[in-house]
Order: structure tokens, then sequence, then C-alpha cells
């Protein structure tokens, strides 16, 4: 795009990387070794170790982690899963593919996350009718950490398996604790616009829970616990050689990558902190460090400001203008307009704008300078 600003580039990453990654690609290439090899087990102990946790699982996207979490729970079918409208479709998808009820939380107007107490009122509100819940799955959506550690304390209490959906957090903290280092599993996701990020799918499981560890291995292999004898039903769930040599390279330098998120996210909040309440941001939790993989902001006449942008050349997006409770799929779940008024008021209002670890600060400052225009200042 000639002048204009990408959403995200990814062939920028790429040339950063190139020499290193296609000789690691071509080693596996000529190995002869394509799943389940020393490129796998070297990422997933190199991961476990990074997010601080005692097992790392590596299996076929974000979607296939979060959906193996749930059936190695087993959560019982008469039970629901609790979790945010305000997410990606994959985040409820699983809970629907493994059998069991989703049910739909606000979110914290502040972080955009799911709100604690939303999450409290909406448990006494199932109980009271009778209806039972297993677990709660949390987004730190955008790479913004959630209220992780209350959450955790809360489902402890209330006997309820927590979750964590990562794939958009990775490298994100709070309190000195990694994102996904929480409840009992999590997943993130390598999906190439990710933290971290693969060149196709991938993902990879986090658990200090052996025994649930071993059995999401057995799930992503078909449910094979020997040589051919099956005792789960499972899946082909695996990734691949390639993806985990490149996912290697990429994370020998994931913190700098890290730091230059940080860099123009504090760019973004300094140059335009004064446009309110025409621009707002969502805030992070005191002990929080985000590891933003798509920066959002909430801004007045979000329609004409998008068009705006996109004619100067500024690429915009849209996370998300539907939450999951007003989609058909999930009309059975029973929600209508207005049930969620935080996450609906949310959609109206979001708008994600320019940001990689590639992007130059003279794009981002042109970025600032077209959304400053267009209110005025
Ligand atoms: C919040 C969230 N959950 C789940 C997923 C699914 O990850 P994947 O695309 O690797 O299946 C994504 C990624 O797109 C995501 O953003």
């Amino acid at each position: 795009m000639d002048n204009g600003v990408p959403f995200m580039d990814l062939k920028r990453a790429y040339s950063h990387y190139r020499d290193k990654i296609e000789e690691a690609v071509l080693k596996v290439l000529r190995s002869g070794v394509y799943l389940n090899g020393p490129e796998t087990e070297s990422l997933e102990r190199e991961l476990a170790e990074f997010l601080g946790v005692t097992h790392a699982v590596g299996v076929a996207s974000g979607t296939e982690g979060l959906h193996l979490i749930l059936q190695a729970l087993d959560l019982p079918r008469d039970t629901y899963v609790l979790l945010p409208a305000f997410t990606f479709v994959a985040t409820c998808e699983v809970v629907v593919r493994a059998g069991i009820s989703p049910y739909f939380v606000d979110i914290d107007p502040k972080t955009g996350n799911i709100s604690l107490d939303a999450l409290r009122d909406t448990l006494v509100k199932l109980r009271n009718k009778g209806k039972k819940v297993s677990a709660v799955i949390v987004v730190s959506i955008f790479g913004n950490p959630a209220d992780l550690i209350n959450i955790e304390e809360f489902c402890k209490d209330e006997r309820l398996h927590m979750i964590e959906d990562i794939c958009q957090a990775f490298g994100a903290e709070l309190d000195g604790k990694k994102v996904g280092s929480f409840g009992i599993a999590s997943a993130t996701s390598f999906y190439p616009t990710k933290n971290l990020s693969a060149f196709g799918d991938g993902g990879m499981i986090f658990t200090n829970d052996f025994p649930l560890a071993k059995k999401i291995r057995y799930l992503k292999e078909h449910g094979q616990t020997a040589p051919y004898y099956y005792e789960y039903h499972g899946v082909n769930g695996r990734i691949d050689e390639i993806q985990c040599a490149i996912l290697r390279v990429k994370l020998r330098e994931f913190r700098e990558e890290l730091k230059k998120r940080e860099k123009l996210a504090e760019f973004y909040r300094e140059n335009l902190q004064d446009l309110y309440p025409y621009v707002r941001f969502l805030e992070t939790l005191p002990k929080a460090k985000p590891a933003y993989s798509i920066y959002s902001l909430r801004v007045e006449r979000r329609e004409e400001l998008k068009a705006y942008l996109e004619r100067e050349g500024i690429s915009c997006r849209v996370y998300y203008p539907i939450p999951l409770h007003l989609q058909p799929i999930y009309k059975d779940v029973g929600f209508k307009q207005g049930d969620l008024p935080e996450t609906e008021a949310l959609c109206e209002e979001i708008l994600s704008i320019p940001f990689f670890p590639y992007l130059t600060l003279e794009e981002a400052l042109k970025v600032v300078q077209k959304i400053r225009a267009f209110y005025g200042k």
C-alpha cells in the first residue's frame, strides 16, 4: 500500500527472521522427521519454562487446544461453562463441540475482560434456577490480562475449573506471573497474527496437572494409549515439526518483540490520551503487564472514523462487531439484545488500529495524526 499503513504486515517479520527460519525449516525437511520429533519436544520444554508451568503440549491450533482441555476434563454434560461474549468465536465453539452448554457473562467495561462481579451474579442466578456450572473460560482479550488472581480464587472457592484462553495474550503477565499459568490449564494459538506466531496453524496447552497433560497427549493422538490401542475417543490434534522449528527461532527474540509492542502501545497512549472522551483506552489492572496482539480504542462515531481512516490509507478492524450472545449460532443459549449491556456497548465503540512489532514509529505517527484530524484536534 503506497503511503498507507497496514493493519498488520506479516512479511516484515518474515524478512526479519528470513535466514534463520529458512535454515531451521531446511533442517527439518532434511531430517525426515515431520511430526512428534525433537523440534516439538524442545518447543514444549522451552515454552513450559517461559510460562513457568510444568507441562506444555503442542497441538494443532488454539481452538484444538481449548477443545482438548475441555475434553480431558470430562465435564458433566448437564453443566454450564461460563465465558465472556466479547471474544473470538472459538472460545465458545469448543464448549459446544465438547457437548457442554455455554453461558455468557458480561465484561468489566474498564478492561474489556470478563467481570468478576458479573461472574458471581451469573453463578448465583444459574444455581438458583437449579443449574450446575462446571467451569469458567477466562480470556485476556487483545493481550490485556483479565482479573486472573481474583477469578482463580473465586473458582477455587466455588469448585469450578478455571481455563485460560490466552490465544491473544501470550507473553502477558499479572503480578509477575505469566498469563496462562493460572487455573487448571490454558491454551495459546500460534496463528500467524498472534504474539508468538507460526507460518500456519498451531497451538499449545499449558498446565501444572500431570494426569491432565498425560490425557491430553493421548487425546491429541486419536486417544491411543499404547500402539494401536485406544482408551479414549481422540482426535488428530498434533502440531508439526516445521512450525515448531520456526517458533523456536522466533522465541529467541520474543522478549524484544514484546518490548516493541509495549513501546508502540505507549506511543499510541501518549499521543491520543488527550482526545478523551472521543477516544478512550481499555485500562490495565494495577499489576498487569499486557502483551498486546491487537491494539484497540473505544471511540466515538466509530463507523465514520473507520471509513475516514481507510480513505486515508490506514487499515483498521472491528474486533468484534457482534458479541457472541447475539450471534445466530448461539440463539439457543437464550440471550437477547440488552442482556449484556457492557459487552454490547463495547462492540459499538471498539476500533482496532495498526499494531505489530514491525510497524514503524513514522507509520504510528500517521495513524495518530489522522485520528486527531478526524476529531479536529
Ligand atoms: C481469543 C481467541 N481464542 C481462540 C482462538 C483460536 O485460535 P486458532 O486460530 O489457533 O484456532 C483465537 C485466535 O484466532 C482467539 O483470538
